[in-house]
């Protein structure tokens, strides 16, 4: 396994090896790894010759108020993890080698896909995301490109914008990984004491919860935005940012459940602001 720092360096290596008709598998991550990035890094390994991991906490996606200075941080340990999935490179660069003086271009991804949801809560924090994906596309020049669905709506960002500026490569949106009582994993979950840790739960609760209505033939996408709210009402250090019964794609909120839909909500627990989903295709 081979760490990278500098963008360029990397950008030459990866073109030789694909020279050769090799195949690149990109997994951008922020670092602090858990499970979650790993089942991608998992399934870049199976279906690539090459591996390489990204990991850079992105400074222009964080809003001024929020955890950039604090966000978790352990190289040492991401790279033993990392060793012992067969990664091939590892790439880290520092903020200057991504944003150097005089830098000025940024990718802004218009419309309903990231005007809702974490994009009306976090002004710019797409933009952010859109433009390092975009420079990590350019210098790793993946065949595919790994992202978790934990992240629905940055996936619908980056299909989105991946269409639109013709970027040629595949983008495998991955499953959410979860704890076995059902929180779903996140760098941020370092965050919680272990009594907002079980208060965190409402989180997947609600969604399994709205999942059964669903099942259960509920159409409604106002009774099931109602139940959530309601369920997580009850628990007092939980403060809804958003609850969001929307098309999976467009992102465009739905009134009566068919297709593709997402169950989309971000809670702030305490002091952590967490996020969790559900896609479920209705008939
Ligand atoms: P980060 O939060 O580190 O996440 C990296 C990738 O891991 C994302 O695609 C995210 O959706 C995925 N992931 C996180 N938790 C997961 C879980 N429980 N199950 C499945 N996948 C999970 O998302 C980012 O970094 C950044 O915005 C980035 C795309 C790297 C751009 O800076």
């Amino acid at each position: 396994m081979e760490v990278d720092q500098n963008p360029r360096v990397l950008q030459q290596k990866l073109k030789a090896l694909k020279k050769t008709g090799k195949s690149v598998g990109l997994v951008p991550t922020m670092g602090f790894l858990h499970e979650g990035h790993l089942s991608l890094v998992r399934q870049a390994r199976r279906e690539n010759d090459v591996v390489a991991v990204s990991i850079f906490v992105n400074p222009i996606q964080f809003g001024p108020k929020e955890d950039l200075a604090s966000y978790p941080r352990d190289f040492e340990r991401d790279a033993a993890l990392l060793e012992a999935e067969g990664v091939d490179f590892i790439f880290a660069p520092e903020v200057a080698d991504m944003y150097p003086e005089g830098y000025g271009t940024y990718v802004d991804v218009e419309g309903e896909v990231t005007g809702r949801l974490c994009g009306a809560s976090r002004p710019g924090h797409f933009r952010g995301v859109a433009t390092v994906v975009s420079k990590l596309f350019n210098i790793v020049a993946p065949e595919r490109a790994y992202f978790g669905s934990k992240d629905a709506q940055q996936v619908a960002v980056i299909r989105r914008m991946a269409s639109d500026l013709n970027f040629d490569f595949e983008i495998v949106a991955c499953p959410i990984v979860r704890e076995a009582d059902g929180l779903a994993l996140s760098s941020r979950n370092v965050y919680l004491s272990e009594s907002k840790r079980q208060d965190a739960l409402v989180l997947s609760q609600s969604l399994f919860m709205a999942r059964e209505m669903i099942e259960a033939g509920e159409r409604s996408a106002f009774a099931v935005r109602d139940a959530i709210s309601e369920r997580i009402r009850q628990v007092p250090s939980a403060e809804v940012d958003y609850i969001e019964v929307v098309d999976a794609f467009s992102l465009e909120p739905l009134e009566t459940l068919s297709g593709t839909v997402l169950i989309a909500l971000a809670v702030k627990v305490g002091k952590p602001r967490l996020i969790d989903n559900l896609q479920i295709e209705v008939k």
